[in-house]
């Protein structure tokens, strides 16, 4: 899908489809645009004319073709809601159904004088991007695997879509930005989606080398040998029963002067989540391939930001392997020195990704970071607090967590902070090892963080719980590629660059 910024006036846009946004008010009824108004006044009237068959929910689209005076063969009107209620979420529906429209129709390419709607207190570069990633995402379609792909596949491919704006340079910026996002975004979901017989911690390190390849990346695999060698107990159990071989990935993208310190970013890369010998239920847990999801978006990330020749350090740390159970799988009850030095009894082998990020972590310390971020499938409790809309947040450091929730908001990638105080710790107290790996019911996901921050003593660290925004249960089963724009945002906004 290629994307401009053109100038164009609606009644003369040559497009395929123009599409312009009409509020709705409960008094005064129906409210054009300006874009919507110049098409009335173009077709004398006759889009007011129609406007009684446009339902007020927002994103309901209705269709105008062969209109009077006007160019375009077709018309899209989609219906906006209130406008003084019209505000990002509402922004958000109105792409998507515009898109969802397009979709139906087949058409090969849209003027989308939707993008100028003002949207509450947010810049028209907010709408660019926006706009972009709407679309981008609405036309995502896994379908590698499908042999009819034709009956799959929808309608149409939206080819080309111009946004009707007098071309700026934040605009082009902002636009050229979001490309960048969703690309990373599409690798990430791509990745989330694969099934876990051809996702393996393997195929993931392939991936990472492709990136390197593509955008001359510095790229380091760490393999079993290296895990043993350097004494990362922790992940080492934790791939035991696999008879996949484990991989750590380090994966470096250098946009600013060598002196910046990187922003490091480490992504738990489960490939599949049995729980091990703590055997998971059946039920949805083909779900549990969705357990790279972390390493999915560390990857997206750094394409996103490699795309967009950000001015920043990166450096990607994903550990990946299976979680199995076997003969060989790590038992509950089993002791491992961590590559801290610090002993944990594993109570529960399917709380792995808290070991398998622990040794990471410590390995971060090694890049002299200026920042630490993980991002992981920790918890089902963290579904349970926040549900499927806000990404968990926890940092050892309040300024870094206002910061990453300012970059959420941004991107509309939402996060929330849960508390990380010392007297969780106690939970996690072990009779026979320094401490155990699991910390009971009550408050799990935030006993999984304190296990983590037991690791990060040296370094500025966050860490983001993304057990229920990754993916989509259901129907609409797959993954959404969060929290890509969130890392994103955040990179670029610490650099100082927004
Ligand atoms: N990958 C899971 C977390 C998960 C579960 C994410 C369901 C999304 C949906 C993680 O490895 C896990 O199994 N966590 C356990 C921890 C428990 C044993 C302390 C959990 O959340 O049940
Ligand atoms: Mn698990
Ligand atoms: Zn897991």
């Amino acid at each position: 899908m290629e994307f401009s910024i053109t100038a164009l006036s609606p009644e003369a846009a040559k497009a395929g489809c123009v599409v312009v946004g009409v509020h709705s008010d409960k008094e005064q009824g129906k409210e054009l645009t300006p874009p919507a108004r110049r098409i009335d006044q173009a077709a004398r009237g006759a889009l007011r004319k129609a406007l009684a068959d446009l339902p007020a929910k927002i994103g309901t689209t209705l269709l105008l073709r062969g209109l009077p005076g006007v160019a375009a063969e077709r018309v899209l009107l989609v219906s906006l809601g209130v406008r003084k209620d019209f505000g990002p979420t509402q922004f958000r529906d109105a792409v998507r159904g515009a898109a969802a429209a397009l979709r139906e129709l087949g058409a090969k390419d849209a003027a989308l004088f939707l993008v100028e709607a003002k949207v509450a207190s947010r810049p028209l570069t907010w709408n660019v991007r926006h706009a972009v990633l709407g679309l981008r995402d609405a036309f995502y379609r896994f379908d590698q695997l499908k042999t009819q792909k034709k009956a799959a596949a929808p309608a149409g491919a939206l080819e080309r879509v111009v946004l009707p704006l007098s071309a700026k340079p934040p605009l082009s910026q902002a636009l050229a930005e979001a490309r960048a996002i969703a690309d990373g975004t599409d690798l990430a979901k791509t990745l989330g989606n694969l099934p876990p017989n051809i996702c393996t911690p393997t195929y993931l390190a392939d991936a990472a080398k492709k990136l390197a390849r593509q955008f001359k990346l510095g790229l380091s695999i760490l393999e079993r040998a290296d895990m043993q060698k350097l004494g990362m107990g922790a992940l080492l159990a934790v791939t035991n029963g696999s008879h996949q071989p484990p991989k750590l990935i380090v994966l470096r993208y250098n946009g600013a002067a060598k002196t910046v310190k990187p922003l490091v970013l480490v992504g738990k890369g489960i490939t599949f989540d049995t729980g091990g010998i703590s055997l998971k239920p059946a039920g949805e847990m083909d779900e549990m391939k969705f357990d790279m999801s972390g390493a999915g978006s560390v990857l997206g990330a750094i394409r996103a930001l490699a795309g967009m020749k950000a001015r920043v350090n990166v450096v990607g740390v994903i550990p990946t392997c299976e979680n199995m159970p076997g003969g060989q799988a790590t038992r509950p009850g089993d002791i491992v020195t961590t590559l801290s030095g610090q002993t944990v009894e594993i109570l529960n082998t399917d709380a792995e990704g808290r070991l398998i990020l622990c040794d990471a972590l410590a390995y971060a310390a090694r890049f002299d970071p200026d920042v630490v971020v993980d991002i992981a499938t920790l918890t089902g409790a963290c579904v349970i607090a926040l549900g499927h809309v806000a990404t968990g947040l926890f940092a050892n450091d309040q300024k870094l967590a206002d910061e990453i929730r300012a970059a959420g908001e941004d991107a509309f990638d939402r996060v929330w902070q849960l508390p990380l105080w010392e007297e969780y710790q106690e939970q996690l107290r072990s009779n026979f090892a320094d401490f155990a790996n699991i910390g009971g019911r009550p408050g799990g996901a935030i006993t999984a963080a304190s296990f983590l921050a037991r690791f990060t003593r040296k370094y500025r660290w966050a860490h983001l719980d993304i057990a229920g925004t990754a993916w989509k249960s259901g129907r609409e089963k797959g993954s959404t590629g969060r929290p890509v724009p969130l890392l994103v945002h955040f990179a670029l906004r610490h650099a100082g660059r927004k």
